[in-house]
């Protein structure tokens, strides 16, 4: 049933590893968020300009991943709010959207209540005001950040780096249809070394405003990071950086050689470790991609193969074939109007069927064969399985080109939808939220031990999980799924095709899954729906590369450990002890022996016992988000603890 395959999928991982594995030179600089919150009249919560606020911030978040730019306004007069979002060209589509949404959350903690406000993450910015500011260039409040390294010439770098700035913004200022991205990157030679530049401008700015932002934060930039091998300037129309490496883009161009001088020992040796590894991760990519090409031609003869003998035993099986004019006629020939979203492999629509039944489609990218394999698993598997806490498959279509799969319609989309937008999660009560959690729990039993075979989901995350009426759970997308013939219990695979943040250890680096594999992506589910955060794109501070870090970090110190609580959740009924209980319940799913990890029946069991009646046994480390580089704490700082040292004896809250 495993036929070796490597999806492209496994290779953007590695390159997105590759891509991580430079983040040590970022560390160099502090934190984010970085804020600038003028001291301008306050709004009091609940009044007209919050609920305005909200919408915005709504607007701005649900826009953010198909939009590298947009601005929003809502409200008249006094309770007029006016916002934007910026995410650096380079980035996904995906890493804008997460991006947005941090910022969201924390424009509203670093600014409380203030009319105003602006926020930078690593790689966007968001901002807010009661005053009109679209098209406007303000300079006040400028941000410029040292990469804290010194270099050895200042006077002739600066020199070449100024050069190549207005270069760069001479370039993103030409004010044509080709230029309309106001973006620019470009490479300047000094020395034996390269200078990596990007400028970027708001697109509400003309040609000429994003000029005159970008010129004065050059001048900034050169005022505040004189002696700096590398700078930041944030500005609340335009953004600059350069380095002496490729922060944009391609992660393999990794610097030859970087500057010494006043470098100190700890960030050589980090700087050598990074390298190590993204050479590493650099060869196991080109290995992938040579084994992928290899293995290709063959999977997709054989998946085609597939198709047509499942086209023609189908019918016998007594399962419900829709033919392709109803459901052409039910979405209104895939009209854009009636699209859902985007899935693993194709986009879904919703549709009518002839007797008024609303229904969701499922349509395989025509064109694409990868997915095929992924298809014609979905069909086989999920006619076999019956459970409430699963999605119904009501019918299928395979009719030439076109392949098709009908569910029942979710209205209230998926969980991610929910959990991830503060005015639908304040609707996720704690109730709520205990009912979802242990509906997944059931359908992931079902799918290891109770159905006839023995199925691993692998890609179980909040996108996976749709929501009914009553906001039950239901688990959608077994594209992923592999049947096992009885007792076997784990297998190896070539074909890692999870998401990022979700997947356990041994599946993403050596392809190994198991039960135990799912399991890991339920205890990161379960600790994301209890702190209402995101485990990837959760990037606050150095100890917490991850949420499922920080919550160790914090379950370990003990005494913040409720910081992790959902803030909505505070206010309600729900109980500190239980919170603990469900942490605790989700850290034991997350540990990187995944010997150790709970079985989804134990979790199950766990989960429905009193917390008096009940002792669970202590977690223990767990692991980080794969292809993170845990090296990179400053160890030599006081006060930031490798979490590579945190002492599994001292384990448990208090
Ligand atoms: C902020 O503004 C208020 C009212 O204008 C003033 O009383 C307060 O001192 C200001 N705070 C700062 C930090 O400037
Ligand atoms: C607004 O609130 C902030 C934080 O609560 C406070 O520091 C600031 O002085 C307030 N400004 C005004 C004008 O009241
Ligand atoms: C932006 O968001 C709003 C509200 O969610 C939506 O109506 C609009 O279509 C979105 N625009 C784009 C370009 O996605
Ligand atoms: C990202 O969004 C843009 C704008 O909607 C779209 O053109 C592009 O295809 C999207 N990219 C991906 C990879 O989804
Ligand atoms: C703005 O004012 C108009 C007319 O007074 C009103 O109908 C509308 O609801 C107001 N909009 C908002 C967002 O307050
Ligand atoms: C620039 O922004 C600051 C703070 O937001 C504001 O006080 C000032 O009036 C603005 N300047 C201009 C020219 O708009
Ligand atoms: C800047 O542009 C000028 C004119 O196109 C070119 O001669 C020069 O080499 C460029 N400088 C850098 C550092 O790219
Ligand atoms: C438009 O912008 C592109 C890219 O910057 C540039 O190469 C081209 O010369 C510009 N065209 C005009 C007419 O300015
Ligand atoms: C960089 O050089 C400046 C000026 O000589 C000095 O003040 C600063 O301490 C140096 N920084 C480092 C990290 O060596």
């Amino acid at each position: 049933m495993n036929h070796p395959h490597i999806s492209p999928k496994f290779i953007q991982l590695l390159t997105f590893s590759a891509f991580l594995a430079l983040l040590p030179w970022d560390l160099a600089y502090a934190d984010p968020p970085y804020s600038f919150c003028p001291n301008t009249s306050n709004y009091t919560d609940g009044d007209q300009f919050q609920k305005n606020l909200n919408d915005v911030l709504h607007f701005l978040t649900s826009n953010a991943s198909a939009s590298k730019f947009y601005d929003s306004s809502t409200g008249n007069g006094t309770d007029h709010v006016y916002g934007a979002h910026m995410c650096l060209n380079y980035i996904t589509n995906e890493t804008c959207r997460d991006c947005i949404a941090t910022a969201a959350q924390d424009i509203l903690q670093v600014c409380p209540n203030t009319r105003e406000a602006v926020v930078w993450e690593e790689v966007c910015q968001l901002r807010y005001s009661n005053q009109n500011f679209f098209g406007q260039v303000n300079v006040t409040g400028n941000i410029g950040l040292d990469n804290q390294q010194n270099i050895s010439q200042p006077e002739q770098f600066k020199s070449v780096v100024k050069e190549t700035l207005n270069n760069l913004t001479t370039e993103a200022s030409a004010f044509n249809l080709s230029a309309k991205l106001m973006y620019a990157t470009g490479e300047a030679a000094f020395e034996d070394k390269t200078i990596y530049a990007l400028v970027q401008c708001t697109r509400d700015l003309s040609g000429d405003g994003c000029n005159s932002c970008l010129q004065t934060a050059i001048t900034d930039v050169l005022n505040c990071c004189y002696f700096s091998i590398g700078a930041r300037l944030l500005s609340r129309s335009c953004y600059l950086r350069y380095e002496l490496y490729s922060f944009y883009g391609d992660a393999s161009k990794s610097p030859s050689s970087t500057n010494d001088q006043g470098a100190s020992g700890g960030k050589k040796m980090r700087t050598i470790i990074t390298l190590m590894v993204v050479s590493a991760c650099f060869a196991l990519v080109l290995f992938a991609s040579f084994i992928y090409c290899l293995v290709k031609k063959k999977a997709i003869k054989r998946v085609r193969e597939g198709i047509s003998r499942q086209a023609n035993t189908r019918s016998d099986a007594g399962f419900p074939r829709i033919d392709l004019a109803s459901i052409q006629a039910a979405t209104d020939n895939f009209s854009d109007s009636n699209k859902l979203g985007e899935g693993g492999f194709g986009p879904v629509y919703k549709g009518i069927l002839s007797d008024g039944k609303e229904v969701a489609v499922k349509r395989l990218s025509c064109c694409s064969e990868q997915g095929s394999e992924e298809f014609t698993n979905e069909v086989l598997l999920i006619m076999r399985l019956q459970h409430k806490n699963l999605v119904k498959l009501l019918g299928f279509c395979i009719d030439g080109e076109e392949k098709l799969l009908v569910y029942e319609f979710m209205p209230n989309r998926s969980l991610d939808v929910f959990l991830f937008d503060r005015s639908r999660r304040a609707q996720m009560d704690w109730n709520k939220r205990v009912n979802i959690i242990g509906g997944i729990a059931r359908g992931v039993l079902y799918l290891h031990e109770d159905s006839r075979l023995r199925i691993i989901h692998r890609d179980l995350k909040a996108s996976n999980v749709l929501l009914d009426y009553d906001l039950n759970p239901k688990i959608a997308d077994f594209g992923m799924a592999r049947i096992f013939a009885g007792t076997e219990g784990e297998a190896n695979t070539a074909k890692i095709a999870g998401t990022f943040g979700y997947m356990a250890p041994e599946y993403a680096m050596q392809g190994t899954y198991s039960i135990k594999s799912d399991v890991f992506s339920f205890g990161v589910l379960l600790i994301e729906i209890i702190t209402g955060r995101r485990n990837v794109g959760f990037h606050r501070t150095k100890r917490a590369p991850s949420l499922v870090a920080f919550a160790w970090t914090l379950w370990n110190e003990g005494n913040h450990v409720l910081e992790l609580m959902d803030p909505m959740l505070k206010e309600e009924s729900c109980s500190p002890d239980e919170f603990l209980r469900y942490l605790h319940i989700g850290l034991l799913c997350v540990q990187e022996d995944a010997n150790e990890r709970p079985t989804m029946s134990s979790v199950v069991v766990m989960l429905k016992s009193d917390s008096t009646t009940t002792s669970l046994c202590q977690p223990q480390q767990p692991a980080f988000s794969v292809g993170r580089f845990t090296d990179h704490y400053e160890t030599s700082s006081p006060g930031f603890l490798s979490v590579n040292d945190l002492s599994i004896s001292n384990v448990g809250p208090r």
